[in-house]
């Protein structure tokens, strides 16, 4: 494929070459010297529209380490703030022959739109309530090398799933894996049909979490709310926030994992999320690195393929 739009069109075997090829980048993220060659000569955008932490650091570390040009566009200081649109902020990037293009945008779509107009390979970094195809492959990273599979696990995504595009590509790539899903949460929370996915869903957390290998917790998405429910942040770390009590109905070994950013006492514990003896959450970021490696590493080479050895500039 020429983008990582999402993990809803992805076939299992593609799921694990990408986790494959990141198992090595672990590796050498670990080495001192951690810097490759074979983005050496390409060009990397990252247009982030809305705020970022992890994925825009991450994916400017990965492009670094593979020897890429990267370019960081601060949308609050561009054009967009002068009323361009994100079609033309695209076009106009696009006319700088990147090669690499790495989006996030609070619009659901928005992402594939701007694919369309592009003559480079896309990523989508988060596009609304939609998909966050890294996060998932990361997260499945973070299961495989705890529990030693990705496969015939029961997962519990816990908290905000009606606004959560982590959820949804987590649902998309757990699901094809043969994981038996259970999403919790207060039906506020909870989009209608969802249970069509073929996860069960529960409203009461303690029942969610029996059993559960893998306790994944979402925040609260105040941001997406727009003027509906929002509940009280005690009740609801009351009702639904991950605690040791709580905690204690999964398997004993079950790994807590939380995409970030996380508010502490809201909807997980901070001595729960701090406890490295049961939490991932620290190794999430550390596999995200990798993950945005490789699939950059894995576009680059489709990318080369499609333009051909004898392209004008192509150093290959
Ligand atoms: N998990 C995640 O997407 O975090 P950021 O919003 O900080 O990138």
């Amino acid at each position: 494929a020429r983008h990582l739009l999402g993990i809803e069109h992805l076939a299992p075997e593609e799921i694990r070459t990408v986790l494959d090829l990141a198992d090595r980048y672990v590796e050498l993220n670990r080495r001192t010297v951690k810097r490759t060659d074979v983005l050496a000569g390409m060009t990397q955008i990252n247009m982030f529209f809305e705020n970022s932490t992890r994925t825009q650091s991450s994916f400017e570390l990965a492009g670094k380490r593979l020897g890429a040009d990267v370019m960081n566009m601060s949308m609050q200081t561009s054009s967009v703030k002068k009323g361009e649109t994100l079609i033309d902020t695209a076009l106009t990037l696009n006319a700088m022959h990147p090669d690499l293009l790495v989006v996030r945008h609070a619009s659901s779509g928005a992402v594939e739109l701007l694919s369309q107009k592009v003559n480079c390979a896309v990523i989508n970094a988060g596009d609304g309530k939609h998909e966050h195809p890294t996060q998932a492959l990361l997260d499945a990273l973070t299961i495989r090398r705890s529990k030693g599979r990705i496969e015939g696990l029961t997962v519990a995504i816990c908290g905000d799933v009606s606004h959560s595009r982590v959820a949804r590509s987590n649902l998309f790539l757990l699901g094809k894996m043969k994981n038996r899903i259970r999403l919790i949460g207060p039906p506020t929370l909870m989009p209608s049909g969802i249970s069509e996915f073929g996860c069960e869903v529960f409203e009461n957390m303690r029942e969610g979490l029996e059993g559960a290998d893998v306790v994944m917790m979402l925040r609260l998405q105040k941001e997406r709310m727009d003027g509906g429910f929002i509940p009280s942040e005690r009740e609801y770390f009351f009702r639904y926030g991950l605690d040791a009590e709580k905690l204690a109905c999964a398997k004993p070994d079950a790994i807590v994992m939380h995409p970030g950013p996380m508010n502490r006492g809201v909807e997980i514990d901070g001595t729960i999320a701090d406890d490295i003896t049961r939490s991932v959450i620290q190794d999430q970021v550390e596999m995200g690195v990798a993950v945005r490696m490789a699939v950059m590493d894995l576009l680059a080479q489709n990318l080369r393929a499609e333009r051909g050895r004898a392209a004008v500039g192509d150093v290959y």
